[in-house]
Protein backbone atom coordinates (compact mmCIF):
# COMPACT_ATOMS: atom_id res chain seq x y z
CA UNK A 1 0.00 0.00 0.00
CA UNK A 2 1.70 2.80 -1.34
CA UNK A 3 -1.06 5.51 -0.17
CA UNK A 4 0.63 8.32 1.88
CA UNK A 5 0.46 7.42 6.05
CA UNK A 6 0.74 10.14 8.71
CA UNK A 7 2.29 8.38 11.85
CA UNK A 8 2.59 10.99 14.68
CA UNK A 9 5.34 10.54 17.11
CA UNK A 10 4.56 10.60 20.74
CA UNK A 11 8.02 11.71 21.89
CA UNK A 12 5.52 15.19 21.04
CA UNK A 13 2.90 13.84 23.43
CA UNK A 14 2.60 14.42 27.20
CA UNK A 15 4.26 11.74 29.01
CA UNK A 16 1.97 11.53 31.67
CA UNK A 17 -1.12 10.99 29.10
CA UNK A 18 -0.15 8.97 26.59
CA UNK A 19 -3.28 6.69 26.28
CA UNK A 20 -5.29 9.12 25.87
CA UNK A 21 -3.04 11.29 23.49
CA UNK A 22 -2.59 8.19 21.32
CA UNK A 23 -6.14 7.81 20.89
CA UNK A 24 -6.98 11.49 20.35
CA UNK A 25 -4.43 11.14 17.39
CA UNK A 26 -6.06 8.20 16.34
CA UNK A 27 -9.44 9.90 16.04
CA UNK A 28 -8.06 12.67 14.66
CA UNK A 29 -6.85 10.79 11.11
CA UNK A 30 -3.07 9.23 12.41
CA UNK A 31 -2.84 5.93 10.47
CA UNK A 32 0.23 4.75 12.28
CA UNK A 33 1.49 5.80 15.78
CA UNK A 34 5.12 6.03 15.91
CA UNK A 35 7.05 5.60 19.22
CA UNK A 36 10.74 6.37 19.46
CA UNK A 37 13.23 4.50 21.79
CA UNK A 38 15.95 6.36 22.98
CA UNK A 39 18.56 4.87 25.74
CA UNK A 40 21.32 7.64 26.16
CA UNK A 41 23.97 5.70 24.41
CA UNK A 42 22.91 5.52 21.06
CA UNK A 43 21.24 9.05 21.16
CA UNK A 44 21.67 11.46 23.71
CA UNK A 45 18.00 10.82 25.51
CA UNK A 46 16.33 8.69 27.40
CA UNK A 47 13.02 7.64 26.70
CA UNK A 48 10.98 4.16 27.31
CA UNK A 49 11.81 0.97 27.72
CA UNK A 50 9.70 -2.23 26.68
CA UNK A 51 6.90 -1.90 29.76
CA UNK A 52 5.76 1.08 28.30
CA UNK A 53 5.45 0.04 25.13
CA UNK A 54 3.22 -2.66 26.45
CA UNK A 55 1.49 -0.02 28.11
CA UNK A 56 1.38 2.19 24.81
CA UNK A 57 -0.20 -1.58 22.88
CA UNK A 58 -3.57 -1.72 25.02
CA UNK A 59 -4.34 1.49 22.99
CA UNK A 60 -3.10 1.40 19.77
CA UNK A 61 -5.96 0.02 17.37
CA UNK A 62 -3.57 0.94 13.88
CA UNK A 63 -0.15 0.22 13.64
CA UNK A 64 2.33 0.52 16.51
CA UNK A 65 5.32 1.51 14.58
CA UNK A 66 8.54 1.00 17.13
CA UNK A 67 11.47 3.27 16.42
CA UNK A 68 15.46 2.10 18.18
CA UNK A 69 17.38 4.05 19.17
CA UNK A 70 19.61 1.93 20.68
CA UNK A 71 22.80 0.02 20.84
CA UNK A 72 23.52 -2.80 21.11
CA UNK A 73 19.69 -3.87 19.84
CA UNK A 74 19.51 -8.07 19.38
CA UNK A 75 18.81 -8.49 22.82
CA UNK A 76 16.11 -6.01 23.38
CA UNK A 77 14.53 -7.31 20.07
CA UNK A 78 12.10 -10.33 21.92
CA UNK A 79 11.06 -7.85 24.37
CA UNK A 80 9.99 -5.25 22.01
CA UNK A 81 8.41 -8.16 19.84
CA UNK A 82 6.61 -9.42 23.42
CA UNK A 83 5.36 -6.02 23.72
CA UNK A 84 3.38 -5.82 20.65
CA UNK A 85 5.38 -4.04 18.24
CA UNK A 86 3.83 -4.21 14.72
CA UNK A 87 7.19 -3.16 13.30
CA UNK A 88 9.92 -2.97 14.69
CA UNK A 89 12.69 -0.38 13.07
CA UNK A 90 16.84 -0.68 14.13
CA UNK A 91 19.65 1.86 12.79
CA UNK A 92 22.43 0.51 10.60
CA UNK A 93 24.44 2.33 12.75
CA UNK A 94 24.01 0.96 15.54
CA UNK A 95 26.08 -2.40 15.55
CA UNK A 96 28.00 -4.70 12.77
CA UNK A 97 25.50 -7.06 12.44
CA UNK A 98 21.90 -5.21 10.85
CA UNK A 99 21.54 -8.04 8.33
CA UNK A 100 21.23 -10.56 11.69
CA UNK A 101 19.15 -7.67 13.66
CA UNK A 102 16.55 -7.68 10.59
CA UNK A 103 16.43 -11.14 10.55
CA UNK A 104 15.98 -11.64 13.92
CA UNK A 105 13.08 -9.14 13.93
CA UNK A 106 10.96 -11.31 11.60
CA UNK A 107 11.60 -14.14 13.35
CA UNK A 108 10.12 -12.63 16.11
CA UNK A 109 6.89 -12.56 13.64
CA UNK A 110 7.24 -8.31 13.33
CA UNK A 111 7.59 -6.77 10.55
CA UNK A 112 11.51 -5.25 10.15
CA UNK A 113 12.38 -1.71 9.47
CA UNK A 114 15.81 -0.32 9.07
CA UNK A 115 16.80 3.18 9.83
CA UNK A 116 19.50 5.52 7.93
CA UNK A 117 20.76 8.28 9.63
CA UNK A 118 21.32 11.74 7.61
CA UNK A 119 25.16 11.36 7.38
CA UNK A 120 24.76 7.16 6.25
CA UNK A 121 24.10 6.85 2.32
CA UNK A 122 21.64 4.89 0.41
CA UNK A 123 23.44 2.18 -0.45
CA UNK A 124 24.33 0.87 3.03
CA UNK A 125 21.22 -0.52 2.94
CA UNK A 126 21.59 -2.22 -0.88
CA UNK A 127 22.05 -5.87 0.59
CA UNK A 128 19.14 -5.54 3.03
CA UNK A 129 16.09 -4.89 0.58
CA UNK A 130 14.75 -8.94 0.64
CA UNK A 131 15.19 -8.22 4.70
CA UNK A 132 13.44 -5.14 5.27
CA UNK A 133 10.01 -4.34 4.82
CA UNK A 134 10.49 -0.38 5.52
CA UNK A 135 13.49 2.26 5.03
CA UNK A 136 13.59 5.23 7.73
CA UNK A 137 15.00 7.93 5.85
CA UNK A 138 16.19 10.23 9.25
CA UNK A 139 15.83 14.04 8.23
CA UNK A 140 17.06 15.20 11.59
CA UNK A 141 19.86 13.48 13.42
CA UNK A 142 17.86 11.42 16.18
CA UNK A 143 17.20 12.47 20.21
CA UNK A 144 15.18 14.82 20.19
CA UNK A 145 11.64 16.34 18.50
CA UNK A 146 11.58 19.71 17.27
CA UNK A 147 14.89 20.11 15.22
CA UNK A 148 15.57 21.20 12.17
CA UNK A 149 14.68 19.20 8.95
CA UNK A 150 17.55 18.23 6.91
CA UNK A 151 17.08 17.48 3.20
CA UNK A 152 17.08 13.52 2.06
CA UNK A 153 15.00 14.22 -0.78
CA UNK A 154 18.08 12.45 -3.39
CA UNK A 155 18.17 9.75 -0.88
CA UNK A 156 14.37 9.04 -0.88
CA UNK A 157 14.63 8.83 -4.40
CA UNK A 158 17.65 6.55 -4.49
CA UNK A 159 16.13 4.48 -2.21
CA UNK A 160 12.92 4.25 -4.50
CA UNK A 161 14.50 3.20 -7.69
CA UNK A 162 16.85 0.71 -5.59
CA UNK A 163 13.95 -0.93 -4.30
CA UNK A 164 12.22 -1.33 -7.55
CA UNK A 165 8.88 -4.04 -7.15
CA UNK A 166 9.90 -4.90 -3.49
CA UNK A 167 6.51 -4.14 -1.44
CA UNK A 168 9.21 -1.75 1.02
CA UNK A 169 8.00 1.46 2.44
CA UNK A 170 9.77 4.43 2.27
CA UNK A 171 9.47 6.17 6.01
CA UNK A 172 10.67 10.14 6.43
CA UNK A 173 11.10 10.90 10.18
CA UNK A 174 12.13 14.25 11.26
CA UNK A 175 11.30 17.71 10.50
CA UNK A 176 8.18 16.71 8.42
CA UNK A 177 5.54 19.22 8.22
CA UNK A 178 3.52 20.83 5.80
CA UNK A 179 6.51 22.33 3.77
CA UNK A 180 8.54 19.71 3.79
CA UNK A 181 6.14 16.54 3.36
CA UNK A 182 5.59 17.24 -0.12
CA UNK A 183 8.79 16.86 -2.26
CA UNK A 184 9.03 13.55 0.32
CA UNK A 185 5.94 12.12 -1.03
CA UNK A 186 6.84 12.82 -4.21
CA UNK A 187 10.52 11.23 -4.19
CA UNK A 188 8.74 7.96 -2.78
CA UNK A 189 8.16 8.46 0.75
CA UNK A 190 4.92 7.35 2.05
CA UNK A 191 5.35 6.60 5.69
CA UNK A 192 5.37 10.28 7.01
CA UNK A 193 6.74 10.48 11.24
CA UNK A 194 5.82 14.08 12.84
CA UNK A 195 5.93 14.83 16.47
CA UNK A 196 6.52 18.48 16.42
CA UNK A 197 4.12 19.61 13.61
CA UNK A 198 1.31 16.80 14.85
CA UNK A 199 0.88 17.73 18.58
CA UNK A 200 1.53 21.66 18.51
CA UNK A 201 -1.03 23.70 19.32
CA UNK A 202 -3.83 20.73 20.45
CA UNK A 203 -4.05 18.52 23.69
CA UNK A 204 -6.23 15.86 25.01
CA UNK A 205 -8.67 17.67 26.02
CA UNK A 206 -8.32 19.79 22.82
CA UNK A 207 -7.40 17.37 19.57
CA UNK A 208 -9.06 18.96 17.23
CA UNK A 209 -5.89 20.32 16.28
CA UNK A 210 -4.23 17.51 15.68
CA UNK A 211 -6.50 16.57 13.38
CA UNK A 212 -6.05 19.75 11.52
CA UNK A 213 -2.14 19.90 11.25
CA UNK A 214 -2.32 15.76 10.14
CA UNK A 215 -4.62 17.28 7.28
CA UNK A 216 -2.13 19.81 6.69
CA UNK A 217 0.54 17.33 6.22
C1 LIG B 1 13.89 11.88 16.38
C2 LIG B 1 12.70 10.93 16.41
C3 LIG B 1 11.53 11.46 15.70
C4 LIG B 1 10.98 12.73 16.31
C5 LIG B 1 10.39 13.56 15.22
O1 LIG B 1 14.98 11.27 16.97
O2 LIG B 1 13.06 9.69 15.79
O3 LIG B 1 10.50 10.49 15.54
O4 LIG B 1 10.03 12.51 17.29
O5 LIG B 1 10.00 14.77 15.79
P1 LIG B 1 9.69 16.05 14.89
O6 LIG B 1 8.58 15.66 13.94
O7 LIG B 1 9.27 17.06 15.89
O8 LIG B 1 10.95 16.39 14.16
ZN1 LIG C 1 11.42 8.20 15.21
Amino acid sequence: DRSIKIAPSILSADFADFGREIRAVEDQGADWVHVDVMDGHFVPNITFGPPAVAAFRKHVTTVMDVHLMIAPVDPYIDAFAKAGADIITAHVEAGPHIHRTLQAIRGAGVKAGVALNPGTPAEAVEHLLDLTDLICVMTVNPGFGGQKFIDMTAKVRRLRTMIGDRPVHIEIDGGVDPTTAPRLAEAGADVLVAGSAVFRGGSVSNSAPYGENIRAI
